[in-house]
Order: structure tokens, then sequence, then C-alpha cells
């Protein structure tokens, strides 16, 4: 008798059979045992199943005008640490892909769809909200195709928003969904690394970044952000809760261990910020914001 393929071995399978990456120098090999390692674990994948399921019937983006190669072409070259270029997520290539740009906006409205009345958009908008109106320099760290940064420009027209992002796939991704911004920047670059002058930058946000680096890039993206923030200045995080991002077994999150000993207050007030308030916008993620001291 012919079995017939559960959506499990459907997903499985095509998780395993990615093409290889753009970008040769990923070793795609070891990527794939990676990704396969994680699969195969005996934790359940009832998480990602269910945010593999609700990504098709989100409304997917036409990005078939996109011409990656002369696209790609007009980036400078930047040397990605080791911690970066791994499978994030179980995809081949992980941020350096073209499957995790193109499915950025899809698998966050899926992963929040039932966390927030209006998915992650609305939580993208509530966030937005916490930035004040007198701030100009506006950055978001690490920011995908740009969601949060784009929200934040639409609130704060005054304002110009720089979202500061490591992948190129991500950057040009951003650029075709948010094309009528005339205050949204973007800057291709590591968030531990921005090369800003000192105090130069009113308000920053991080949305979903420190769950992805090792602890200590954590602290010098951290650090960073205090280097570069103006006295008084604003930082605003949000990311997963940890018990809820160690329930996506199946997806690759290498530094999921890690997170899982996060303290959001401490993490904050070790790096020097003052005032912690705590919001909660979705029930699978925490935010804070903090201020730099303004004698400082
Ligand atoms: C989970 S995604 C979150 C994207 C976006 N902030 C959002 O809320 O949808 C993490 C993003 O951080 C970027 N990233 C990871 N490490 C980075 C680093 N050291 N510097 C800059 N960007 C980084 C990745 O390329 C990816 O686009």
């Amino acid at each position: 008798m012919e079995i017939a393929a559960t959506a499990i071995d459907k997903v499985l399978t095509d998780l395993v059979s990615q093409p290889d990456p753009r970008w040769k120098t990923l070793a795609a090999d070891r990527q794939r045992k990676q990704i396969q390692a994680e699969l195969n674990s005996s934790a359940p994948k009832d998480g990602m199943m269910r945010v593999m399921t609700r990504m098709q019937f989100q409304e997917a983006p036409d990005l078939v005008e996109i011409d990656w190669e002369s696209e790609l072409a007009t980036f400078e070259q930047i040397k990605y640490p080791q911690y970066y270029l791994q499978p994030f997520h179980s995809v081949l290539g992980g941020y350096l892909s073209e499957r995790a740009a193109v499915g950025n906006r899809v698998a966050m409205e899926a992963i929040l769809e039932n966390a927030h009345p209006r998915k992650s958009l609305g939580v993208r908008e509530e966030i937005a909200q916490l930035f004040p109106e007198d701030a100009r320099q506006i950055l978001d760290l690490g920011a995908g195709i740009g969601d949060d940064a784009a929200a934040i420009a639409r609130r704060l027209p005054n304002a110009t928003v720089t979202a500061w992002e490591a992948s190129p796939f991500m950057i040009i991704v951003g650029r075709h969904y948010h094309k009528a911004l005339p205050n949204l920047r973007r800057q291709h670059g590591l968030a531990e690394k921005t090369a800003l002058p000192d105090n130069s930058v009113d308000a920053l946000n991080m949305t979903y970044l420190l769950h992805e680096c090792p602890d200590e890039i954590k602290q010098l993206i951290l650090a960073e952000c205090w280097r570069i923030l103006s006295p008084g200045g604003l930082l605003v995080v949000t990311d997963a809760l940890p018990g809820d991002l160690y329930s996506y077994r199946g997806f690759f999150e290498p530094y999921k261990e890690q997170w899982l000993k996060i303290d959001p207050d401490k993490l904050l007030r070790e790096a020097g910020f003052i005032k912690l308030k705590a919001y909660q916008f979705a029930y699978s993620t925490w935010t804070r914001v903090g201020s730099k001291p303004a004698a400082a």
C-alpha cells in the first residue's frame, strides 16, 4: 500500500532539499547537516508546523521583479563573523538568502497571527508609538526588511529613520516593500560596528535581533547602542519570550539555550541603561524601553 506523504513530510523534504545558496562561500554541506540534525531531534515540531502552515495563508509579496544579480552587485562586501554564517530558522544560507528575505514578512505575520489583532504589523505600530516626537535620528538595528523602521518613519515624518541590516537580501526586499517613505533610509552593516560618531543618534530600536546573536555579541551590540545614543536617548528592545522561542524546534536557532537564561532588565541595566519600562504587545514577546543617562 502506498502511504500518502503527510504535511510534515512535505515540510521536512522542502527544508532539507533547498538549492545551494546564491553565495557559494556559505558551506552549504555543513549547513545542510545542521538543518538535518535540528529536524531529526526528538523535540516536538508542532510549533514549527503551525507557523509553516499559517505561512501558506499569509498575503505573499509579488517580488518577481527583483533582479537579484544586479541588485546584489551594488553592495560592498562586509566580512561576516562566523556566528552570522549559520542556517537560521533552517533556511540554507541563513539571512544571506532570498528565501529568508522574501519570507520575512510572511513568517512574522504567521508567528504573531494570534498574538495581536493586527499580527506583526500591529505589534510594529505599537513599537512605533514608543518613540518620542522630537527624535530626529532613529536607527533600527538588525532591521530585516524594515517593517519596524517603516512604522516609525510613518509615525514621525520629521525624523530620519535608518534601517540598519547585515543582509543585502533583506535590504533588497525591504526596498520593494517600502518604496514611498522619503524619511526611511537603509544601511548595510553590522549592528555591533556602526562606525557612527558617539552621541549621534536620538533613539534606537531592535526587534528580534538579540536572540540571534551569541552572548558576547549581545553585549557588543548593547555597548555600541550606548556609545552612539545621545545622552538621554532612548533604546527600545523587543524580542521573543525565551520559552516561546525554544518551542519552535525544527527551526535552527543556534542561541536558543543562551536565550533561555536571558533576563531583559538585567541585560539592559548592565549595559548602562536606566529608567527601564516594560511592555508586552503580543503574548509571545517582551518589550523594554531604557534611556542612556542624560549626564553621560
Ligand atoms: C529575526 S530577524 C528580525 C528582523 C526585523 N527586526 C524584524 O523584526 O522583522 C533578525 C535580523 O537581524 C539581522 N542581523 C543579525 N545579526 C546582525 C548583526 N550583527 N548586525 C546587523 N544585523 C544583524 C539579520 O540579518 C536579520 O535580518
